[in-house]
């Protein structure tokens, strides 16, 4: 696997989850178009969801033994609480980017801090779920001018 998209807490509910704040848009519809547009580039890019904490860990250490060259991560709630899943993506030092498809900034001050965004190279957010498109994009753009 070249790629890996991890999808944090609740996300599992997305289309039926508030969709005032996170659309309409399915879990399974994103990771579908995920696939389609890394098949067209030609690149493996793999999903996964989880609403525990040590599993998105656990697969952070495995995409390391998998050489997967870079991560799109939306850690949803854990993104504001989680020293574990910082410590991992600097652990395997796998380059990644972090996705949020509401505008955390826009929303409760306790949303606006998070523990990834200073070890990411970049955040993506208030986007919608076409934001994991645009992070897909940037993440082919850097293999293709970085093969590993
Ligand atoms: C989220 C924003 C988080 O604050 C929230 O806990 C989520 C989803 C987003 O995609 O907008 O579960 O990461």
């Amino acid at each position: 696997t070249k790629l890996l998209v991890l999808h944090g807490p609740n996300l599992n509910l997305l289309g039926t989850r508030e969709p005032g704040v996170y659309g309409n848009v399915t879990l399974q519809q994103i990771d579908e178009s995920l696939g389609r547009r890394a098949q067209q580039a030609g690149v493996e890019v793999a999903t996964f969801q989880s609403n525990h904490e040590g599993q998105l860990v656990d697969r952070i250490h495995a995409a390391r033994a998998e050489n997967v060259a870079f991560i799109v991560i939306n850690p949803a709630a854990y993104t504001h609480t989680s020293v574990a899943i910082r410590d991992a993506l600097k652990g395997v030092d796998i380059p990644f980017v972090e996705i949020h498809l509401s505008n955390v900034h826009r929303r409760e001050p306790f949303r606006h801090h998070s523990y990834l965004s200073d070890v990411a190279e970049g955040v993506i957010c208030g986007l919608g779920w076409k934001g994991y498109l645009y992070a897909l994009e940037f993440a082919l753009d850097r293999l293709a001018s970085e093969p590993r």
